[in-house]
């Protein structure tokens, strides 16, 4: 067989291990591990102009695993993994919105969406948990495990529940997930345990199990995972003809997605797919904002911080586990951690949800940030940017009707569009209907 394209490099003193050997840390230095690929046979293979004309090629495929928007990359996801192996609904193929709404109320050129919601499990987690469900199922794995705070736990249950004998096991902070998010991993037949602790101490204590028992585990301390959601990043600059945007803006929770998209970038500058690398705008909630805080500290010393209640739930997370990976990221690009408050987040995700586009709160965080970032004078007139939406605003009704009937704790519903309710009688209902007659287009909103 061919000499493995992929080996796993600790991120910290460099040293290496087979891709399928299991294991999250680096032996010597404790370190996150990294898939690296061997980037002089990818060049050698192709040149950057061979990259695009290879995936453009791709586009409109109806079968088999180049339908995906993970594996229209294969090459550059997981180039040893047999095409037989991989586990696929097919994700990715999301759309780029353009927000005119955001053009006019940031003064920025262009403003994009790229809407992540609209994956199999509602939310941008099934690519990365494709590579990792594919490449347990590789290994022969038979038990999958993860701590979430609902989205990781939807994508592997729905990916696990596609391979014949895998089970998935996942841990989840007691009240802390949308109802959702929790019907997605009962419904797909996973064992699910509701512990009464926050995200960081589920993910501590399972880390700590999986070291015992025979679980493979696929939080995004995996790096496998990683490689799957680097794809957010080829697939939104593709859709932009390979030009990319000035900015990626990115809701940060455990740091798993801004340092994907972060090696996504990089790997395609390496391959002369792209000229340049446009810089990460990493966004929080001031609920839980340990990255934001180092940005603001020069990034002196590691932040570690007991997150507290916020509405945007699934990055209530004080203590991110791809925190390194993250940093490194958003300095190489020249970018930047920046955080919102509770007002700020549902503000505007009521004026994004407005314009057809639906998002949820941890999504409407990057709006927040991008607006900030802009009145702040980091982000310019004349940019393009490019906002991820992480997951779908289905995946988080409750908290969408509580901003608008005005019950939300210490959030004022600026935006809001309340249910009115009537008698049912036609001229009661008329008689409320009056209003809406020869309205002009609701534009303020
Ligand atoms: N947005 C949503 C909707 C999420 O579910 C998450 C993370 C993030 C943003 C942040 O991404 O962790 O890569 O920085 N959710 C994880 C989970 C923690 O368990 O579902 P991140």
């Amino acid at each position: 067989m061919d000499r493995p394209i992929s080996r796993l490099r600790c991120i910290g003193c460099g040293r290496d291990y087979p891709l399928d050997e299991i294991r999250y840390e680096c032996e010597a230095c404790s370190d996150l591990l990294e898939v690296a690929h061997d980037f002089e046979r990818l060049t050698i293979a192709r040149d950057g102009g061979a990259w695009r004309r290879l995936f453009d090629g791709r586009l409109g495929v109806r079968n088999g695993p180049h339908r995906s928007g993970v594996w229209r990359y294969h090459e550059l996801v997981l180039p040893d993994l047999p095409p037989e192996h991989i586990v696929s609904k097919p994700e990715g193929n999301t759309a780029l919105y353009r927000s005119p709404r955001l053009e006019e109320e940031s003064g920025v050129a262009e403003v994009l969406i790229k809407h992540e919601g609209e994956n199999p499990t509602l939310s941008f987690k099934d690519r990365g948990m494709s590579a990792g469900v594919s490449f347990a199922r590789h290994l022969g794995v038979r038990l999958v495990a993860c701590a979430s705070t609902g989205d990781t736990s939807a994508a592997m249950a729905a990916y696990a529940a596609q391979v014949d004998g895998m089970r998935g096991v996942v841990v989840l902070p007691k009240g802390r997930i949308s109802m959702e998010q929790l019907s997605q991993p009962i419904a797909s037949g996973c064992l699910t345990v509701a512990l009464p602790a926050d995200f960081d101490t589920c993910i501590r204590l399972l880390r700590e199990v999986c070291r015992r028992r025979p679980l493979y585990l696929l939080n995004s301390v995996n790096p496998v995972r990683i490689e799957g959601q680097k794809s957010i990043a080829y697939e939104t600059v593709q859709q932009l003809d390979w030009n990319p945007p000035d900015w990626f803006v990115v809701p940060v929770g455990n740091a798993g997605n801004i340092s994907a998209i972060g090696k996504g970038l990089f790997d395609l500058e390496t391959l002369g797919v792209i000229d340049r690398v446009p810089r990460l705008l990493g966004a929080q909630t001031d609920a839980a904002a340990p990255l934001a805080r180092a940005h603001g500290e020069g990034y002196k010393e590691r932040v570690r911080l007991r997150a507290a209640d916020t509405v945007a739930t699934a990055i209530r997370i004080g203590d991110p586990v791809s925190y390194d990976k993250a940093v490194a990221a958003v300095r190489r690009s020249g970018g930047a951690f920046i955080s919102s408050g509770e007002q700020e987040i549902m503000d505007a995700k009521a004026l994004v949800d407005a314009t057809g586009v639906y998002i949820c709160p941890n999504s409407a965080t990057a709006v927040a940030g991008f607006l900030k970032a802009r009145g702040q004078g980091l982000i310019a007139s004349t940019d393009r940017v490019a906002i991820v939406a992480t997951a779908h605003g289905c995946k988080f009704s409750q908290a969408t009707i509580d901003y608008h009937e005005g019950r939300l704790p210490g959030v004022r519903p600026r935006r809001a569009n309340r249910v009115i309710e009537g008698r049912a009688d036609a001229a009661a209902l008329e008689r409320l209907l009056a209003p809406v007659d020869d309205a002009p287009a609701r534009k303020d909103r």
